[in-house]
């Protein structure tokens, strides 16, 4: 069960963080206020400022975290790879939605743009969340192809257009964890519900034409905290940023389980 006050040494403090003000003459200036945790000290969290010069930076919001770590801070702490929008690491909570910093750009932000972890997750370090229950919470729907059946000696398991259709979409997963960790479900039940993310996955290969265990997948789920704490809140399909639909993924489960019964 989730805590539902935070340890006293892990709220940010009131008192101002670091500051790094724009190099002077800089005209076209955005502040970010960054959350930063050191677990190397005993010190609280806290809110650092730093003044960018847009005419100087990429459009996007991990340009600025680049500029930021590069030019002006090294110990900024975060994840990212691809810049693109397909390794999902740099995920984070910026102007108060979980979204991908690669793909966010500094422009839709109104003010200063406030950068917080992935919430409801325990932090490493700065912007770095422990994603250690999220990746086993994958790694419990079983996500690869089951079968019974020997492979065909001379191809692959084929699949019609229209069955490939159906786990297109839900292929799509770049376990960026932003659905999962806008859910209040999965907040307040993290270690028993399996959240947005996992159920997507295990609907896509539940609805794989090629997979075998779909009996065993669907009993995996008939349970009222791994699956039934969805309440239909629909976050989870609003924070994606593939725009993938998680909520309907689970709805559907239901009703192949609902289905099964009769
Ligand atoms: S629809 Fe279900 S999984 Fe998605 S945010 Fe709501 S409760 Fe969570
Ligand atoms: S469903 Fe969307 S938000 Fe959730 S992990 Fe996959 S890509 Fe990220
Ligand atoms: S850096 Fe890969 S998704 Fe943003």
């Amino acid at each position: 069960m989730a805590e539902f006050t935070l340890p006293a040494n892990s709220r940010y403090t009131s008192v101002p963080g670091r500051a790094y003000p724009a190099p002077a003459g800089a005209s076209n200036v955005t502040t970010f206020r960054i959350y930063r945790f050191d677990p190397d000290t005993p010190a609280n969290p806290r809110i650092d400022s730093y003044g960018i010069d847009l005419d100087h930076c990429g459009p996007m919001v991990l340009d600025a975290l680049l500029k930021i770590k590069n030019e002006v801070d090294a110990t900024l702490t975060f994840r990212r790879s691809c810049r693109e929008g397909i390794c999902g690491s740099c995920a984070m909570n910026i102007d108060g939605l979980n979204t991908l910093a690669c793909t966010k750009a500094i422009a839709e932000v109104k003010g200063d743009v406030r950068i917080f972890p992935l919430p409801h997750l325990p932090v490493v370090k700065d912007l770095v969340p422990d994603l250690t229950e999220f990746y086993a919470q994958y790694a419990a729907v079983k996500p690869w192809l089951q079968t019974r059946t020997p492979a065909p000696p001379d191809r692959e398991r084929l699949q019609s257009k229209e069955d490939q259709e159906q786990v297109d979409r839900p292929s799509s997963c770049i376990l960026c964890a932003c659905c999962s960790t806008s859910c209040p479900s999965y907040w307040w039940n993290s270690d028993r519900f399996l959240g947005p993310a996992a159920l997507l996955a295990a609907y896509r290969w539940i609805v794989d034409s090629r997979d075998e265990a779909t009996g065993e997948r669907l009993d995996q789920l008939d349970d009222s905290f791994r699956l039934y704490r969805c309440h239909t809140i629909m976050n989870c399909t609003e924070a994606c940023p593939k725009d993938l639909n998680p909520a309907r993924a689970i709805a559907e489960i239901k009703k192949l389980l609902l289905e099964r019964q009769h």
